[in-house]
């Protein structure tokens, strides 16, 4: 019997509450996992942003459940050690208590992750509240949700004003009483995560909410520069894997092109 090495809810709040910095990135498939694991990040989330970075659709509303379990499987087999979270797509959940129940169990048993994500406030506290009592661990996720975008009218960021504020503080507390592990919060002035933090003993974890959370999370795609065009504020490049693959795929098809791959070097031979 194989006993999982992974990093847990409670290790993470242990982690957070010490004072360390959680690191969490998101992750489609088993290469890069092993990549992100060896670099030694603590959260890898099976985001549904893989419907943006991966699929190529402009928000992440396509994604299905099924389409869920596959990157989380893939993630699963690639890496070890990281606590994994799959994230519940666009209409998993939103039906009934039952509905997310169900959902979530799949993510866990097919997907292979430990827990599951899902986007909203005070509105999900009692069904939260009905998953973590049915042993599936929940990370909530505030401020911009990315689901809702046709009810946001775009990307924009939230919270910006006084009574928008105390909403997300309060939505913050029920998901934490309802039993959430950790928290997202996306998009919000840095003030107001640092203050949402301060009033939680459940770590937050930030996306262009500044440094006062108790962690960060990017998608792995942006903090590594493969979309040239795609520079907001909240993203730092730590590579430009965009020009970087250009260049290396631009001179592959220049060696094919004058034959100077493949090379004897690169050839099978039979010795008779
Ligand atoms: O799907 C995703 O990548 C996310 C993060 C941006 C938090 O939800």
């Amino acid at each position: 019997m194989s006993t999982s090495r992974r990093i847990t809810t409670t290790q993470l709040r242990k982690k957070a509450r010490d004072g360390e910095r959680l690191v969490m990135v998101t992750c489609y498939d088993a290469t890069f996992a092993r990549l992100v694991e060896e670099a030694g990040v603590d959260i890898v989330l099976i985001g549904d942003s893989v419907g943006m970075v991966v699929q190529g659709h402009d928000s992440t509303l396509p994604v299905t459940l099924d389409e869920m379990i596959y990157h989380c499987r893939a993630v699963a087999r690639g890496c070890t050690t990281p606590h994994l979270v799959g994230d519940l797509p666009f209409g998993s959940y939103q039906v009934s208590t039952e509905q997310l129940i169900e959902s979530a169990a799949r993510l866990l048993k097919e997907g292979a992750v430990q827990s599951v994500k899902l986007e909203g406030g005070a509105e999900y506290a009692d069904a939260i509240s009905r998953l973590t009592r049915a042993g599936i661990p929940v990370m909530g996720h505030l401020g911009l949700t990315p689901q809702s975008v046709n009810q946001l009218g775009g990307y924009k960021v939230q919270a910006k004003t006084q009574s928008a504020a105390e909403k997300l503080l309060a939505d913050a507390r029920a998901l934490q009483d309802a039993g959430c592990f950790a928290i997202v919060l996306e998009a919000i002035p840095a003030p107001v995560a640092e203050r949402v933090t301060a009033s939680l003993e459940i770590p937050t974890i930030g996306i262009g909410a500044g440094v006062g959370c108790s962690g960060q999370v990017l998608v792995l795609y942006d903090l590594l520069g493969l979309d040239a065009g795609f520079n907001p504020r909240f993203v730092k490049k730590y590579d430009n894997l965009h020009s970087r693959v250009v260049e290396a795929v631009s001179a592959y098809a220049t060696d094919v092109r004058a034959g100077t791959f493949p090379t004897e070097e690169h050839s099978h031979y039979v010795s008779h």
